[in-house]
């Protein structure tokens, strides 16, 4: 096994707000792996800085063995692409080249094209993938995996439920092929039962395509029981690290997260 995502130290700031400080995270290549935290640890805000959206102050984060952001690095670079090499050498990829790497986000609240079809939101998904015949196929995967997006392919997307928008959001972010899938928080107000179905999915995805999970959520149980690996965020920062299994058995665990 070897890793897939290195989070090293890293720090994000809103102004003066430090939404993280220094978080280490590991994730193998092959594994799924969840982070826990109460509404406003810093989840969010992790996921964020992994696909460039924020930009960290301390530390690195490295994937497939490349460096993808540093603090520190040059952002001129981005600003003023034609001066690049005048400026010197910038580390920090954006969103786009991140996704084209093979990361995908499911943001939380799942962001669907509500005036969109199916079909559409998942054609959204594909924005990378240039072939049509490829999109179709993919698209036709997606129907089997999720049968009732097959089902209402043709509609418009607020007419879903709020478990298949999050299906949904989930093919979407499939469409691309990724190595890497980022879930933050599938489960947020769902039903118990639905919850179950997506986190099968989720296995599925993982045991059967092989797509390494990092999964955000605040649903603690059900988040450590689908992972091998586990994260506990508060603050802004990691105050616990280990198998998921024993931090089903950690009593401060228990006490703060599973209501036991
Ligand atoms: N765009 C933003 N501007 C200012 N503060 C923010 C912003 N986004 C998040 N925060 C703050 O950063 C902290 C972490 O937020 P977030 O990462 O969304 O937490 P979580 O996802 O765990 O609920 C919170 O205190 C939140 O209020
Ligand atoms: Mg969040």
């Amino acid at each position: 096994m070897s890793e897939l995502l290195t989070i090293d130290s890293i720090s994000v700031s809103y102004g003066s707000i430090k939404a993280l400080r220094d978080v280490s995270v590991r994730v193998e290549q092959g594994d799924i792996v969840c982070l826990i935290g109460a509404n406003g640890a810093g989840k969010s805000t992790l996921l964020k800085a992994i696909v460039g959206l924020e930009p960290i102050t301390t530390g690195s984060i490295t994937y497939q063995g490349h460096c993808i952001a540093e603090a520190g690095s040059s952002d001129a670079k981005k600003m003023f692409p034609f001066f690049g090499k005048r400026l010197g050498s910038s580390n920090n990829l954006r969103t786009d080249e991140i996704a084209g790497r093979g990361v995908a986000l499911v943001p939380e609240g799942r962001r669907v094209f509500a005036d969109m079809t199916v079909e559409e939101n998942l054609d959204m998904g594909a924005f990378l993938v240039r072939d049509e015949q490829k999109i179709a196929q993919k698209k036709e995967e997606m129907y089997d995996f999720f049968p009732i997006l097959g089902a209402r392919r043709k509609q418009k997307t607020r007419s879903l439920s709020g478990g298949e928008q999050q299906m949904m959001a989930i093919a979407r972010a499939l469409m691309s092929s990724p190595r890497l899938l980022l879930l933050d928080e599938p489960g947020l107000g769902l039903a118990p039962l639905i919850i179950q179905d997506i986190f099968e999915k989720i296995a599925i995805i993982n045991r059967e395509e092989g797509v390494t999970v990092f999964l955000v959520e605040q649903n603690a149980l059900m988040a450590l029981k689908a992972s091998k690996q586990g994260y506990v965020m508060e603050n802004g920062r990691i105050v616990l690290d280990d198998l998921s299994a024993n931090l089903l058995q950690n009593d401060k665990v228990k006490a703060a997260y599973l209501g036991e």
